[in-house]
């Protein structure tokens, strides 16, 4: 066993993983952060996708010990601590960017880590910046026209 420490969503947590232990197996099994879905477990579906130190990964594709000393924010610690839903979740609400909503929390991920590097997409941008996000359901019409209206709004927020 590894003894990790990796702040998750605002809480240090202190503990011990086998070193095979996958990061999104930790953050569900271990700490019951459930909102981090697991759709392939190969790293092709971005079902998992949590930010570590601010940048969106696969957590299928990461081991627990690679977070020790980090930071993860699930979608779990997105929304502010009044329960404020953020631009990209009040976009796909608005949108209707989900069906199922089994990859949401993972496209919301990468749209938020996606517009914090590129605030002003086009919807090639967009469509390129998720195409490691798979979804059944949508078409991705409506995911592609939630990232773009929530790009709009933080330049509204922002102006
Ligand atoms: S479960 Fe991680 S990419 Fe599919
Ligand atoms: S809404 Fe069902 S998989 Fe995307």
């Amino acid at each position: 066993m590894s003894k990790i420490s990796v702040k998750v969503d605002g809480v240090t947590y202190e503990d011990e993983v086998e070193p095979r232990t996958l990061l999104v197996h930790y953050l569900r099994e271990q700490l019951g952060k459930t909102g981090t879905v697991v759709g392939c477990d190969t790293s092709n579906c971005g079902a998992c996708t949590v930010h570590l130190d601010g940048r969106s990964v696969k957590s299928c594709n990461v081991l627990a010990v690679q977070a020790d000393g980090h930071e993860v924010t699930t979608i779990e610690g997105l929304a502010g601590a009044d329960g404020a839903l953020t631009p990209v979740q009040e976009a796909f609400r608005d949108c209707h960017a989900l069906q199922c909503g089994y990859c949401t929390p993972g496209m919301i991920m990468q749209a938020t880590d996606l517009l914090a590097e590129n605030p002003d997409p086009t919807e090639e941008d967009v469509r390129l910046g998720m195409e490691g996000n798979l979804c059944r359901c949508t078409g991705y019409h409506n995911i592609v026209k939630a990232v773009l209206q929530a790009a709009g709004a933080r330049a509204g927020e922002h102006a």
